[in-house]
C-alpha cells in the first residue's frame, strides 16, 4: 500500500469493529485494481455517531460502510436516501458526493446478486421461507419482494417482529406476493417445507459453535435451495446441505457482493469479485 497526499479515504463505522472483514475485502480490491484508495475501520460509539457523520464531510472522505449498531441510527444525519435504503429503513453504505451524504443499502441487492450469479437461482415466481426478522432479514425480504417471489413466509422466534416485517412489506408498492408471518418454533408442525423452493437462514443462529440450528436438518429437502447468511463459519445446516448434495450458498457470498456494490457506488468501477473471494477464503483458513 502506497499512501500519498492524493490517496482517497473510505472506511467503516461500527461498534465493535475489530471483527469486520470489510477492510480486508476493500483494500484487496483497491490493490488488485491499482487504485489510490485506502479503507479504514472507525470504532464509533453510539453517542459519537452524529459527530462522526459530520466528520465524513469535514475530512472529505469518499464514503463509508455502516455496520452494527448504526445502520438505522445514521439515517437522520444523512442528506438523501436511495429508494432501497428508504424502504428497508437501514443504511450500510454512504457516498459523499457533491457535498451531500447519500445513504444506500447494498445488503439486499448483494444477497440477490450472489443468489443469481453464484447460485444460479432466479427467485422470480418462487416460494420462499425466510427464518429471522432482524436487520439482515429485512434487507433480504425487501429485495425478494422486488424480485417478484410468489410467496414469502417469514418465521421468527419473536412472532411480533415477523408480523411487523410482513406489515412493512405489504406497504411496498411492488408487493404483489403472498406474505405470511410464522413462529419459528411452530414450523415443524406445518406442512410448509415440502412446498418451499428457497430456504434462508437470516437469524444469527450458527455464528457460534454451540448454537443449535434454527430448524432441524431433517427439513433440508432435496427440492430446495438453501442460503445461510452466517458468514464466519459453516453452520450445521450448511454442513447438512453439503452432505445431502442440496444446492446452497453461505453468507460469505452476500458479504462479498454487498461489498462489491458499495465499491461500485464509491468508485464507479466494477469490483474484482474473484480477488475479494480469495482473500476471504484465505482468511478463513
Ligand atoms: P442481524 O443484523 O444479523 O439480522 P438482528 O437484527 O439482531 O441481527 O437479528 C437477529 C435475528 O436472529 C432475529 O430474527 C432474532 O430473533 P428475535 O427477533 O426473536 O430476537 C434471531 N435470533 C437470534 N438468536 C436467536 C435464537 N437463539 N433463536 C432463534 N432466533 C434467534
Amino acid at each position: 500500500m502506497n499512501i500519498s497526499g492524493k490517496t482517497k479515504v473510505v472506511g467503516i463505522f461500527g461498534y465493535p469493529i475489530a471483527h469486520s472483514l470489510s477492510p480486508l475485502l476493500h483494500n484487496a480490491a483497491f490493490e488488485k485494481l491499482k487504485m489510490d484508495f485506502v479503507y479504514l475501520p472507525f470504532l464509533i460509539k453510539p453517542p459519537e455517531l452524529k459527530r462522526a457523520v459530520q466528520g465524513i464531510k469535514a475530512l472529505n472522505l469518499i464514503g463509508i460502510n455502516v455496520t452494527v449498531p448504526h445502520k438505522q441510527a445514521i439515517i437522520p444525519f444523512l442528506d438523501e436516501l436511495s429508494p432501497e435504503a428508504s424502504l428497508i429503513g437501514a443504511v450500510n453504505t454512504v457516498h459523499h458526493c457533491q457535498g451531500k451524504l447519500i445513504g444506500y443499502n447494498t445488503d439486499g441487492a448483494g444477497f440477490i446478486e450472489s443468489l443469481s450469479q453464484e447460485g444460479g437461482f432466479d427467485p422470480r415466481g418462487k416460494r420462499v421461507l425466510l427464518l429471522g426478522a432482524g436487520g439482515a432479514a429485512s434487507a433480504i425480504t425487501f429485495s425478494l419482494v422486488e424480485k417478484k417471489v410468489s410467496e414469502l413466509f417469514i418465521a421468527n422466534r419473536t412472532f411480533k417482529k415477523a408480523q411487523e416485517l410482513v406489515d412493512r412489506l405489504k406497504k411496498t408498492a411492488s408487493s404483489s406476493c403472498y406474505l405470511a408471518p410464522l413462529k419459528l418454533g411452530e414450523l415443524s408442525g406445518t406442512n410448509l417445507l415440502p412446498k418451499i423452493d428457497l430456504l434462508i437462514n437470516a437469524t444469527s443462529l450458527g455464528m457460534f459453535p454451540e448454537d443449535p440450528p434454527p430448524l432441524s436438518p431433517h427439513w433440508l429437502l432435496s427440492s430446495l435451495f438453501y442460503y445461510d447468511v452466517v458468514y464466519n463459519r459453516r453452520t450445521q445446516l450448511l454442513k447438512a446441505a453439503a452432505d445431502k448434495q442440496i444446492r446452497y450458498l453461505d453468507g460469505q457470498e452476500m458479504l462479498i457482493h454487498q461489498a462489491a456494490l458499495s465499491f461500485n457506488i464509491w468508485t464507479n468501477q466494477k469490483a474484482p469479485l474473484r480477488k475479494m473471494r480469495r482473500v476471504i477464503q484465505e482468511k478463513g483458513g
